[in-house]
């Protein structure tokens, strides 16, 4: 691919801040065992990264949402890729995301797993863009907010590509 990427944000950075989310959940979820829900793709480095800095007992499940078209916006309409194996009634759910932009996929994800009644819902974006147009999505852990474009990396992709980067990167031209 002929395309330039610059770091925004390194891995020793993004692995200090993955520890301190992680030191953060353990003590604020502490004497429960959540359900820490990745959402695929994207989500999947992240996700490894954080449950291994959380220090309670906890289950694993993966998600998936498709939001239509292989460009840099998404088209806004949210479909249910792979469904959760876990029955999470009465659960406590921390659904981990790579990153919220408009916020629709989260939102959509989030009303899909309240049809299984857990007892409760949190959200763990590692990252989170300013253009969140309003949709009133809470995030309860955040690893940073980025600028308005297109982040790759750190299980990112632009088209499939530079999930395996170690770091955040930003495409450029
Ligand atoms: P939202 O529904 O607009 O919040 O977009 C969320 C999804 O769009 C994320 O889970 C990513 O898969 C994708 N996305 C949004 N912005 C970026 C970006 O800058 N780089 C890579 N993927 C992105
Ligand atoms: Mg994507």
């Amino acid at each position: 691919m002929n395309k330039v990427v610059s770091v925004l944000i390194d891995e020793e950075t993004l692995a200090r801040r993955v520890s301190e989310l992680g030191r953060q959940i353990s003590e604020e979820l502490e004497g429960t065992t959540p359900v820490m829900v990745g959402v695929l793709r994207g989500g999947s480095i992240f996700h490894a990264d954080l449950i291994r800095n959380i220090s309670l007992e906890l289950q694993v499940d993966f998600i998936s949402a498709k939001s239509y078209g292989a460009t840099t916006k998404s088209s806004g309409i949210v479909k249910l890729g792979r469904d959760l194996e876990s029955n999470i009634k009465d659960q406590d759910v921390v659904l981990v995301e790579d990153i919220i932009d408009s916020g629709k996929t989260a939102r959509f994800l989030v009303k899909h797993l309240k049809l299984q009644r857990p007892s409760s819902i949190r959200i763990c974006s590692l990252l989170s863009k300013p253009s969140r147009e309003n949709f009133d999505i809470p995030i309860d852990y955040l690893g940073f907010e980025v600028p308005d474009q297109f982040i790759v990396g750190y299980g990112l992709d632009f088209d499939q590509n530079f999930r395996n980067l170690p770091y955040i990167g930003i495409l450029g031209a």
